[in-house]
């Protein structure tokens, strides 16, 4: 996480907007902000790596893959895994990004585990993480209020044990495109004077519309990966549900018959960090976690894409 912290109250001052509203509406109080000149996504990611490399003591040089899931990617090209495996020391390793906003790290986790479960690879980093305030408009309170950086990572790696993705389900539907995107910049609407003062190169999102959705998908996959994997409110040990709102939390945490107590939060101090929120969480939590312990992930975001995953904890910390 960056140091920089962007509280309700200093955005009062910024927008017509108040910690009250912001905190009843959305469960945040704080988001923290990567500063700086030339700082892009991959200083919050490589930092990630660092330190898992480190903490597993893992050699840079025995990683054979790095996915990163990310919508706001140093540049449009070469993918910020590129740089990333190469800032790291994985010089074996090939890498790529993977956009599917706020669902990318569930995408990039699955896909991940398949390239283990493959055989051929025995090591691979899977990171989700995003410099929301690169792609934000200040001066928009619909939307610069919830969204802050942040990116976090893991590694899977081969087991014989009963852990690890045993199983999910992922979606997608394009028609989502209207009421969550950003754009500018991409090859529809190259970067002109034009795009620029129609701010088009900044997130625009209809919030009710999104979260009729959200509500609604994200709550029934969860719903359908615990049922085929007889998970209930006795075994599942913890719900990580991405942090979009504490509202849309509370709703999958009711539709799933989860208790407050086993939900992963950490949305009032960072707020939505889009690919970032589920290893955010993981990271927060991981001494509570204990080997065999049923974790039963969702989220949903841009695309819309949207998806939930059954993982069984594979160590004690
Ligand atoms: C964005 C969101 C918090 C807005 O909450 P909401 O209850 O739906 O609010 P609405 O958009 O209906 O707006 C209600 C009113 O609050 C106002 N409002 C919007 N943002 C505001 C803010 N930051 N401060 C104060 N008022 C605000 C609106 O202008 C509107 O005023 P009006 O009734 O006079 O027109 C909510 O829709 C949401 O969380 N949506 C999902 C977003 C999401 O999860 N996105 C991430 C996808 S991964």
């Amino acid at each position: 996480m960056p140091d920089y912290v962007l509280t309700n109250k200093e955005l009062e001052k910024m927008v017509e907007t108040t910690d009250e509203w912001i905190t009843s509406r959305t469960g945040i109080k704080e988001r923290r902000i990567l500063k700086g000149k030339n700082q892009g996504v991959s200083v919050m990611a490589i930092e990630a790596v660092n330190s898992l490399l480190k903490k597993t003591d893992t050699d840079p040089k025995e990683i054979d893959l790095i996915i990163f899931a990310t919508i706001t990617a140093d540049m449009t090209f070469p993918a910020s895994a590129n740089i990333i495996a190469t800032a790291v020391g994985a010089t074996h390793a090939f890498s790529y990004d993977l956009s599917a906003a706020c669902s990318g790290f569930l995408y990039a986790l699955t896909t991940g585990a398949s390239f283990i479960e493959s055989g051929r690879y025995k090591k691979v980093i899977v990171i989700g993480g995003d410099k929301m305030s690169s792609i934000l408009d200040y001066t928009d309170r619909t939307t610069c209020i919830i969204f802050g950086d942040g990116a976090g990572c893991v590694l899977l790696e081969p087991t014989t044990e009963e852990v690890g993705v045993i199983d999910y389900i992922l979606k997608s539907d394009g028609s989502g495109e209207n009421y969550l995107h950003m754009k500018g910049g991409g090859s529809r609407m190259p970067a002109s004077h034009e795009t620029v003062d129609n701010r088009l190169h900044s997130v625009y999102q209809e919030g009710a519309a999104v979260y009729k959705f959200a509500v609604t998908n994200m709550a029934e996959v969860a719903a359908q990966v615990a049922e085929r994997n007889h998970l209930t409110k006795e075994n599942i040990d913890w719900l990580v549900p991405h942090q979009a709102n504490k509202r849309i939390i509370d709703a999958t945490a009711n539709r799933v018959g989860i208790a407050e107590d086993k939900v992963m939060m950490n949305i009032e101090r960072y707020g939505n960090t889009t690919a970032g929120t589920i290893p955010l969480l993981l990271w927060d939590y991981e001494k509570k976690l204990k080997k065999g312990d049923n974790l039963l992930m969702a989220a949903f975001g841009g695309g819309f894409t949207w998806g939930a995953v059954y993982v069984k904890w594979a160590y004690n910390s």
